[in-house]
């Protein structure tokens, strides 16, 4: 069996880019010409998934719109004989995609969001995409772990090396290690103090969980932050299932926060088949 649904949680109030979130989502800030949700809505449909699970929160209506039809703007192009924006608007939801939304109440943490799911997800194993993380990676990152899910047949975590002062931003895990980038995983800590990370592979915000972690979560007590978080779940998890860890091939950008998203902007404008020419010789006419 592959994965065929993936949930996205996009409940998250976006604060770390007020103003531009006061009334958008976070997941529409637009990465050169395409908003965040879509590149992970992409990365998951070239993994072979077909059914996307948004888990939504109030002020969250322009995803929905996004992944809809919009009727009126394709009559218009079609009218107008814009055929290649007709092509653009069609390609955000592919006809053999499906999209599903279901709200998250209350935004009690990833574990939570990820819960809210769990009846659309049925007895299958699926992957968790994050939109904040925006993944680079040829093949895609998720492709690269749906891959490594039919060679072990466990939940597979997304990880990269992260700077020792920088634990506190991710999952850690520790293991051993079973092939040149895949760890079997014995212990993930939730944003641990460099002094207690037990390695510096960092989670990723990519997952392929068996369905066996929503029993997990739904046990769990309130973690770090007081929220219910899907690293503990994941922990839980661990003493019945096997877990693996897979240092993925490529990029990740942090587009949670500022810099991360203007690094994002400033790459994928350089390797955009139209602008990248153009925006190379600006960046090189700026006198920094
Ligand atoms: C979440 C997870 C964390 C993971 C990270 C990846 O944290 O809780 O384990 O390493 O995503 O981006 P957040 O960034 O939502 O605080």
């Amino acid at each position: 069996m592959s994965v065929h649904k993936a949930i996205f949680p996009v409940a998250g109030l976006g604060t770390r880019f007020l103003p531009a979130t006061k009334a958008q989502p976070k997941e529409m800030l637009p990465v050169v010409d395409k908003p965040l949700i879509q590149y992970a809505v992409e990365e998951a449909y070239a993994a072979g998934v077909r059914e996307m699970i948004f888990v939504t929160g109030r002020h969250k209506r322009p995803i929905e719109d996004h992944f809809d039809m919009t009727f009126e703007l394709e009559l218009a192009l079609e009218q107008s004989g814009k055929r290649e924006l007709l092509d653009v608007v069609r390609s955000v939801k592919p006809d053999d995609m499906e999209c599903v939304y279901v709200r998250q109440p209350q935004a009690l943490g990833l574990g939570h969001a990820v819960l809210c799911a769990q009846r659309l997800i049925g007895n299958e194993p699926f992957a968790v995409l994050l939109a904040d993380d925006l993944m680079v990676g040829a093949p895609p990152v998720l492709a690269q772990m749906v891959e490594q899910y039919a060679d072990w047949r466990a939940s597979i975590l997304a990880v990269q090396e992260v700077p020792p002062e920088q634990t506190r931003r991710y999952g850690i895990v520790d293991g051993t290690m079973v092939g040149e980038r895949v760890m079997d995983v014995s212990r993930i800590v939730e944003k641990p103090a460099p002094e207690n990370a037990p390695s510096r592979w960092g989670v990723a915000g990519r997952y392929i969980l068996t369905p066996g972690v929503f029993h997990e979560i739904a046990h769990q007590p309130h973690g770090v932050g007081g929220e219910i978080q899907l690293t503990d779940g994941i922990a839980a998890l661990l003493r019945r299932e096997k877990v693996f860890a897979y240092r993925y091939r490529g990029q990740r950008y942090d587009c949670g926060s500022k810099e991360g998203f203007l690094q994002a902007n400033v790459e994928l404008a350089l390797a955009h088949r139209d602008l990248g020419a153009g925006f190379r010789s600006y960046l090189k006419s700026l006198t920094l």
